[in-house]
């Protein structure tokens, strides 16, 4: 990404830091109503796992200028995500919610610009995990083969 990007994607973030409860309790909500088979996906309490999520986005955020050490994170990432029954067109999803969620917690502060740079941010991130989860799903198969 690039450093403007990073800058803007950073900022606004930092909007969404003090309501960030809030934030993933509606992100949620977007993504059940878009998707409502994937409620049966989730087995933990969701306040605990709105804060998880928020907190890994908020790691995203800050290790935008270190791709190598986000990269590490995101496969590890995806590829327990695999382990949840999470696949490849669920992504498409929570990248929708995420955006649903931005504009309304930032109203007009999500200007155009504002929002690509969030839709770079989760192209990588999403790319960094199903890669992970295919390249685990590939050695499974291949593991199998010898089985
Ligand atoms: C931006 C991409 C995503 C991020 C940053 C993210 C973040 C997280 C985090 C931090 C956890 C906590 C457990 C762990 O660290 O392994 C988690 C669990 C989980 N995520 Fe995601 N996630 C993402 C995408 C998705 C997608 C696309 C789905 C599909 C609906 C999904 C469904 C789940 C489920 C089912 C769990 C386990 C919940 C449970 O234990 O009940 N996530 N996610």
């Amino acid at each position: 990404m690039h450093a403007y990007d990073i800058d803007l994607v950073r900022r606004s973030f930092a909007k969404l830091e003090p309501i960030a409860p809030q934030a993933a309790a509606l992100f949620y909500d977007n993504l059940f109503t878009a998707d409502p088979a994937l409620r049966n996906l989730f087995r933990g309490d969701m306040r605990e796992q709105g804060a998880k999520l928020m907190q890994m986005i908020g790691a995203a955020v800050s290790l935008l200028d270190q791709p190598e050490l986000l990269s590490s994170a995101l496969r590890k990432l995806g590829a327990r995500h695999a382990g949840y029954g999470v696949a490849e067109p669920h992504y498409a999803s929570v990248g929708g919610a995420l955006l649903r969620t931005l504009q309304a917690g930032l109203g007009e502060s999500f200007t155009v610009e504002v929002r690509n740079a969030w839709v770079a941010l989760y192209d990588f991130v999403s790319r960094s995990m199903i890669d992970a989860a295919r390249a685990e799903a590939t050695s499974a198969a291949s593991a199998l083969r010898y089985v």
